[in-house]
């Protein structure tokens, strides 16, 4: 969601008694889209439980319904009917992608392989600032047409094309585009490998192989040919680790607080935030899986058990960037609340420049206009911990995961936070404000 025109400003007051109780967490925002897009590609049909009912993941039912696809929604329960890998249609017009960055780039590796098929995609004030380039450049290496704004913003042109396979290292650690080049590869003649400089998530790999796809992984080479029939059969939604962790970060900074997050996918390409949180100091029990773990390997969920207590600092380097790249805006506001002079440092994250909004300018100047003590850096940021913030204004920047941190901000700050556009949590996470009361009325 895009800052609205007429942003409205919630209070979060500091909540001066401990969060207690359990949170159910919310479905996965990648593994969502994922399903929906593979349902799309599939013939016959396909029920998916546990759809994140938010506003990026339904932008997608939009995009594969303009396609063709047959959707039916009951709440979270979503039943498509595919068109099949190679059956899409033409759209009556532009598909709006909203606010979903991973939509774009992943849907755009489907149309391009329909030789033929032109379909033009366009989005919110943000999605026309997220570089396209970086799926633009391979898709046109296989022989898709492709136009943007600039050469590489949205609106996007495709017109799909009689692809070939290639081989592809991609020049930054993004599962977006080594999931946008693997669709396309399933389409191009022969067999189409990715390099990966560092592990990403791999959800894309995971569901491609449950679903028969001729995907296999050796080190960081994973290489697709070409398929006629992917089946995914019926999905259950594992818990959103990104979502899951700002329960966990309310808990490890609001004092007293003892918090359980249930149905938290174990995925260790997503669980950097835990490993980073552990290393600072937080108390969190409970199991993620074995880093490593092979993408053959079905997504598994376990309850998080999260109790505070002082943090210190830390280092992330850019290996560990990719698995927690949309935790590190938490990552900053924990550093806040460590103990005074604790350093906490982020390097090689220049990737959050170009998310929802530049993340590195956001933290720096929203926490630091709350008291945080924050330095931002070309590839990342410094947080000098003062042991807690002041309080004062956060704008979220219509950028869901700011809009979060500017909540939990008010909740363990001295004087409370006016957040401005809140409402673009409801992006991934629309029931985060109602869970975050629940555990303070206990
Ligand atoms: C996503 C990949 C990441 C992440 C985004 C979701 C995905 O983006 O930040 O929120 O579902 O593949 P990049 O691939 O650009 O790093």
């Amino acid at each position: 969601m895009s800052a609205s025109a007429d942003p409205t400003t919630t209070r979060i007051d500091p909540v001066g008694a401990p969060l207690l109780g359990r949170v159910l967490c919310p479905p996965d925002k990648s593994i969502s889209h994922r399903s929906a897009l593979f349902a799309a590609m599939a013939e016959g049909t396909t029920t998916i439980d546990r759809y994140l009912v938010a506003q990026d993941t339904l932008s997608t039912l939009g995009a594969i319904e303009a396609l063709g696809a047959d959707v039916r929604r009951d709440g979270d329960r979503v039943v498509i009917h595919g068109v099949g890998l190679r059956g899409l249609k033409a759209a009556a017009g532009t598909i709006d992608v909203g606010n979903a960055g991973t939509l774009l780039r992943l849907i755009v590796g489907w149309i391009a392989g329909i030789p033929g098929l032109t379909a033009t995609l366009d989005g919110d004030a943000s999605i026309r600032k997220r570089p396209m380039g970086r799926v633009m450049e391979p898709l046109a290496q296989m022989n898709a047409g492709l136009e943007a704004t600039d050469g590489k913003f949205a609106p996007v042109h495709v017109t799909g094309g009689t692809l070939r396979a290639i081989e592809y290292t991609l020049p930054m650690a993004s599962a977006q585009v080594k999931s946008c080049v693997l669709i396309a590869g399933m389409l191009a003649d022969g067999e189409t490998t990715v390099v990966e400089p560092v592990a990403s998530r791999d959800h894309t790999e995971r569901m491609l192989v449950a679903a028969g796809a001729p995907l296999t992984r050796s080190g960081d080479r994973i290489s697709i040919t070409t398929t006629e029939l992917i089946s995914p059969g019926d999905l259950t939604v594992p818990g959103d680790p990104s979502s899951a962790a700002f329960p966990i970060a309310a808990a490890l900074l609001v004092p007293g607080s003892r918090v359980d997050v249930d149905e938290v996918s174990m995925n260790w390409t997503r669980a950097g935030f835990v490993h980073i949180a552990r290393r600072m100091g937080a108390s969190i029990e409970g199991p993620v899986e074995e880093p490593g773990t092979p993408h053959t390997t079905p997504e598994t969920t376990a309850t998080l058990s999260v109790s505070h207590g002082p943090l210190r600092g830390t280092t992330v380097d850019a290996d560990e960037v990719p698995l927690a790249i949309d935790e590190l805006p938490l990552v900053a506001l924990l550093g806040c609340f460590a103990e005074l002079g604790e350093i906490t440092t982020v390097k090689g994250a220049q990737e959050l420049r170009v998310k929802e909004t530049d993340r590195i300018a956001a933290v720096s100047e929203e926490l630091g206009a709350l008291g945080g003590k924050i330095t931002p850096t070309d590839d990342g940021f410094i947080v000098e911990g003062t042991g807690g913030l002041r309080g004062g204004t956060l704008h979220s920047r219509g950028d869901h995961r700011m809009a979060m941190i500017g909540a939990l901000a008010g909740l363990a700050s001295e004087e409370g936070v006016s957040v401005i556009d809140i409402e673009a949590a409801a992006v991934s996470y629309p029931t985060f404000l109602d869970d975050l009361a629940a555990l303070r009325s206990r």
